[in-house]
């Protein structure tokens, strides 16, 4: 157990309902939540705001290195800036969404964004969002959870989620969009996304939102006990 609790680590692929849970977990359990995702969408909106092509890693590391990533608490939604720009909506438009693989598959920006992700989890009371955090970021995290759901499911709860914030994407569009990161996320050669030995496997599939939620906190209770 670190200095405010532990660290949970929630992984699994796009949409498979990671952010929505883990902020509840966050919430029961008074702990701080960390949106990885968010941080390397951060990155990819600075690099298309440049004009940076995404081939040039080395531009693209510079972005990186010299960007700084931060939240605050919202209303609803946790808030994103980068270098203060407030970016919480920008980062989830599909263009930064259909090149966010890319950057995140440059090791520099790994590098950076790992290292920092592990500095706001160290003294733990965290649960903390993404595809690599119990393999890399946190490996010692006393709570591995790996989210997974079909491709089905997963572009069915997109096109709701979409159609509520007024975007019209066909459903098929979204089955193939989500089949594609899947792949490349998972082929990068730098910390693809595997689930941990030790990561309890939650299929998400036919569950509800606090089903899904009571799972982990059943988890996370076991370890407290
Ligand atoms: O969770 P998300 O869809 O907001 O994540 C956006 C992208 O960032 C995703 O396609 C893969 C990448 N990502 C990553 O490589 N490592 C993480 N820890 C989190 C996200």
């Amino acid at each position: 157990m670190h200095k405010n609790g532990l660290q949970v680590a929630i992984d699994g692929p796009a949409s498979a309902g990671k952010s929505t849970v883990a902020k509840l977990v966050a919430k029961q359990f008074n702990y701080i939540y960390v949106d990885t995702g968010a941080m390397y969408r951060a990155i990819t909106y600075k690099v298309l705001k440049n004009g940076i092509s995404l081939d040039n890693d080395e531009e693209i590391a510079t972005i990186a290195d010299g960007s700084h990533i931060s939240f605050e608490p919202g209303e609803t939604d946790q808030k994103v800036f980068i270098d203060g720009e407030e970016i919480t909506t920008a980062i989830r438009e599909e263009n930064v969404t259909n090149s966010v693989s890319a950057v995140a598959a440059i090791q520099a920006v790994r590098t950076k964004l790992s290292t920092e992700q592990k500095e706001i989890a160290k003294d733990g009371g965290v649960v903390m969002d993404g595809r690599d955090i119990g393999t890399t970021v946190l490996p010692n995290a006393e709570v591995k959870i790996f989210l997974i759901a079909s491709v089905e499911e997963r572009a069915q709860r997109r096109y709701k989620e979409n159609i509520q914030k007024g975007i019209n994407t066909p459903l098929d569009e979204l089955r193939l969009e989500i089949e594609a990161r899947d792949y490349k996320d998972s082929h990068r050669k730098i910390s693809p996304l595997t689930k941990a030995e030790d990561a309890v496997e939650i299929d998400t599939t036919s569950l509800s939102i606090n089903e899904v939620v009571e799972e982990i906190a059943k988890n996370i209770n076991k370890v407290l006990a």
